[in-house]
């Protein structure tokens, strides 16, 4: 789709639909006023008619409205007016676009409010628009071309001043949808297609052709020689062999630290001997989105070409159960040195992140964010609204939470309290790897900050909000609006 700003009077406008907002109990701005009074007043006459109170995402679609040049005008609600801000813009957006798809438009566009971040509401709406219209039917045998009439959106102001502004954030809302879409792309594909080798191939395929974008692949002989003993434990279990996938983006100064991000990308897990029951078990499919949240935040910084350093470390396995498999009670000895005593084998996303954890000391980074489905704990403890926030670094902690309600891509946090580590004491190893049921997304993260203590690292548990279920069971492409807008704010592209 393609997403343009116009400074234009709404009225004289020629489009076949004209996108209107309405607060909630049918009060209007200037924006609408202006419009209404083009009308002589039909705009109005309809809303005291009508039966909506234009709550958040209310629509009601009008023809031929008089001294209006638009076919069609859509009336949409946009929520409480004080509280209009990019999220509840984009909200609205979301739940129009389906009726703008249905409506068999070639374009349409789109008034701006008269208050408000214009940068941010056009951001949010772009990346929402394309959020609502994506489809996965790549396993569908008869699935037809999308028929996507709709080709154009144009965001229309009044105030020139806003210009420029609106042109850049459609540009950074398409590349944040795209990177997103990648990311719920590769996390619908089934387990027998996304392998590790899959996940490897696009990785490669995404550093084709782009000057700073450096991708290789670490394959299981080389991690033995680094002595990723907890990786490789992993892996054992399963006919496909482990990668770790390693992205180095360059858009920053040569040498200034980049900041890393290491993705869970567990591309099926079982659980393997400690095996889960069958029930939804499809959905651990989807236990390598931090892997992918990875690639798609790598390929939203260089569709923007950001000028900063990011590196990406995806550790890539498949977790089952097998001969060779983990068994409770095993002992390995992890990159680092320590040992673990495995006593449960579904806890294996932190086995993995671990020694990808101190494979990324080599970086000298800045700053480290790992992000992984890692605990069904953190969907009991936070539900699919937010993610879990944990690390060892205060203000990285805080830009990250900022980051997550700049992009409407929210986080909170749970406390990493010494008091938690004594859960995961082991009396034959250095750490067992589990901590029992008392906040298990909190030891989980304990676990992983035994590995981090070399640098600023913050841990995103993002097992609630990754993935939705039941019905519309799909990828949602979080975290990557937040990781690109972390990204965005350290590289000084937004404010
Ligand atoms: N990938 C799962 C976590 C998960 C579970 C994410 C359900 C989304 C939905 C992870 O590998 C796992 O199995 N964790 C265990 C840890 C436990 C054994 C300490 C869990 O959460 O049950
Ligand atoms: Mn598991
Ligand atoms: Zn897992």
């Amino acid at each position: 789709m393609k997403y343009t700003s116009k400074y234009a009077q709404a009225a004289s406008l020629k489009t076949p639909c004209l996108v209107i907002g309405i607060f909630e109990g049918r009060r209007t701005d200037a924006t609408f006023d202006a419009l209404d009074e083009a009308s002589g007043g039909q705009l109005r006459s309809v809303l005291r008619k009508g039966d909506l109170r234009f709550c958040a995402g209310d629509t009601q679609m009008l023809y031929e409205v008089p001294g209006i040049a638009a076919t069609r005008v859509l009336l949409l609600g946009l929520g409480k007016q004080k509280e209009l801000d990019a999220r509840a813009f984009a909200g609205a957006l979301r739940k129009a676009a389906p009726l703008l798809q249905q409506a068999n438009l070639r374009s349409a566009a789109i008034a701006m409010p008269e208050t408000g971040d214009s940068y941010g509401m056009v951001r949010e709406a772009v990346n929402a628009i394309e959020g609502a219209l994506y489809r996965f039917d790549q396993c569908k045998s008869d699935a037809e071309p999308p028929r996507h009439p709709l080709r154009q959106v144009i965001f229309i102001t009044h105030d020139r001043r806003h210009l420029r502004r609106m042109q850049k954030a459609a540009e950074h809302g398409l590349a944040i949808a795209n990177g997103s879409a990648l990311a719920r792309d590769l996390a619908n594909l089934p387990g027998n297609i996304c392998t590790p080798s899959y996940l490897a191939d696009q990785a490669r395929k995404l550093g084709r052709g782009k000057r700073k974008l450096k991708v290789s692949v670490l394959e299981e002989k080389d991690m033995q020689q680094l002595g990723m003993g907890a990786l490789l434990s992993v892996s054992r279990g399963s006919r496909q062999p482990a990668k770790l996938i390693v992205l180095e983006y360059k858009g920053g100064k040569a040498g200034s630290e980049p900041v890393a991000l290491v993705g869970k990308g567990l591309t099926f897990d079982a659980g393997g001997i400690s095996i889960k029951p069958s029930q939804a078990m499809d959905e651990m499919k989807y236990d390598m989105c931090g892997g992918a949240s990875v690639l798609g935040t790598i390929a939203a910084s260089a569709e923007m070409e950001l000028p900063i350093n990011v590196v990406g470390v995806i550790p890539s396995s498949e977790n089952l159960p097998d001969g060779a498999a983990n068994k409770p009670g095993d002992i390995v000895t992890s990159m680092s040195g320590q040992t673990i005593e495995i006593l449960n084998t579904d806890a294996e996303g932190r086995l993995i992140l671990c020694d990808a954890l101190t494979y990324t000391e080599r970086f000298e980074p800045a700053a480290v964010i790992d992000i992984a489905t890692l605990t069904g704990a953190c969907i009991i403890a936070l539900g699919h609204q937010a993610g879990g926030l944990m690390g060892n670094d205060e203000r990285l902690a805080q830009e990250i939470e900022h980051a997550g309600e700049a992009s409407s891509d929210r986080v909170w946090r749970l406390p990493l309290w010494d008091e938690y580590q004594d859960q995961l004491k082991s009396n034959f190893a250095d750490m067992a790897n589990i901590g029992g049921r008392p906040a298990g997304t909190i030891t989980a993260a304990c676990f992983l900050s035994r590995f981090t203590k070399s640098f600023k690292w913050a841990h995103l548990d993002i097992a609630g909000t990754a993935w939705t279920s039941g019905n519309d069971k799909g990828a949602t492409g979080r975290p990557v609006p937040l990781l690109t807008q972390f990204l965005m704010k350290r590289a000084r592209v937004v404010e």
